[in-house]
């Protein structure tokens, strides 16, 4: 399976800060927020990854993450000339999808919970048909709302609905089979003008193919596209790392723990960033050699 980060955009909803700088690429309190989309990925045991933005900030993500190797995988970029919409995605990345099956992760996401990796496990495993995420939220007009019938079956999925039928929002996490690329290709541009992935997920609810798994109170799923979403997700991602010691979206962590790179070096990276927390953090994994 391969693995794609939506992160170009506007940001309009945090301007001026996005005025002239990617959104996804701003500090989510210690580390830059397309690190905790990436971890996502990683833990779905993606390696395989294409991060698509912006003509402007495409050399920004190469110069933070280069090609990938450092982390055992593979990382490359293309391209969205326009953000209209987020279906676009599979088709600037048509050829990096080639025949395999694709995760979509969105640059600003932040999921974090003790059932997410047998989720996104559970996802990733399946070869045909797509699967979505609905999550419990207090405003779900702000989001595309999947609503269920009384056996728990998905029956529609509404973007930013005036009256929604359920308070389950579906976060920016999908998992398709390779007939995504063709349907995405075969939408039609909604109202506002965007390539709509609701429209992708409708056309697998209606051949029957969309399975969506919800999560439940356990799981946090935050906003970062305004600045007090993105305060009060440094606070969570604080909060979590500081009590338990265990942080969140530490990239060399998991291609560690994944068997993806060697304790020799893992020490390298965490050498490298000494200076810092989260370089003690990947220096301490090594003291306390519990690869798990
Ligand atoms: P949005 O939050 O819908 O848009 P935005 O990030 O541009 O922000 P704002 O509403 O403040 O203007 O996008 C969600 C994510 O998807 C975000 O990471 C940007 C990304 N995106 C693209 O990369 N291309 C697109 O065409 C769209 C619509 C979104």
């Amino acid at each position: 399976m391969k693995g794609i980060v939506l992160s170009g955009g506007s940001g309009t909803r945090l301007y001026p800060i996005t005025k002239s700088f990617t959104k996804q690429l701003l500090p989510i309190y210690d580390k830059p927020m397309i690190y905790y989309p990436l971890s996502v990925l990683l833990l779905s045991g993606i390696r395989d990854i294409l991060i698509i933005t912006t003509p402007d900030d495409i050399h920004l993500y190469q110069k933070l993450l280069g090609d990938g190797s450092q982390l055992g995988v593979s990382f490359s970029y293309l391209i969205q000339e326009k953000p209209r919409g987020i279906a676009q995605a599979f088709i600037v990345g048509e050829d990096f999808i080639g025949d395999d099956n694709v995760c979509l992760v969105l640059g600003d996401n932040i999921f974090h919970g003790s059932s997410l990796v047998d989720r996104l496990k559970e996802a990733a495993s399946k070869k045909k048909g797509a699967t979505i995420f609905g999550y419990p939220v207090n405003n779900p007009m702000e989001f595309g709302v999947v609503s269920f019938d009384q056996n728990g079956k998905a029956l529609e999925i509404t973007e930013k609905p005036a009256c929604p039928k359920s308070n389950y929002a579906v976060p920016g996490l999908y998992f398709y089979d390779n007939r995504v690329v063709d349907i995405a290709k075969n939408i039609s541009p909604s109202a506002r003008g965007e390539y709509e992935i609701t429209s992708v997920n409708n056309e697998y609810l209606r051949m029957g193919e969309l399975d969506v798994i919800t999560f439940g109170r356990g799981m946090a799923w935050l906003d970062t596209g305004t600045p007090k979403g993105m305060l009060k997700a440094a606070e969570y991602v604080e909060t979590v790392q500081e009590r338990q010691g265990y942080y969140i979206a530490c990239l060399e962590e998991i291609a560690w723990r994944s068997g993806y790179i060697s304790t020799d070096h893992l020490f390298e990276l965490g050498s490298q960033l000494s200076k810092t927390d989260y370089g003690q953090y990947i220096l301490s994994l090594i003291n306390h050699n519990d690869r798990g």
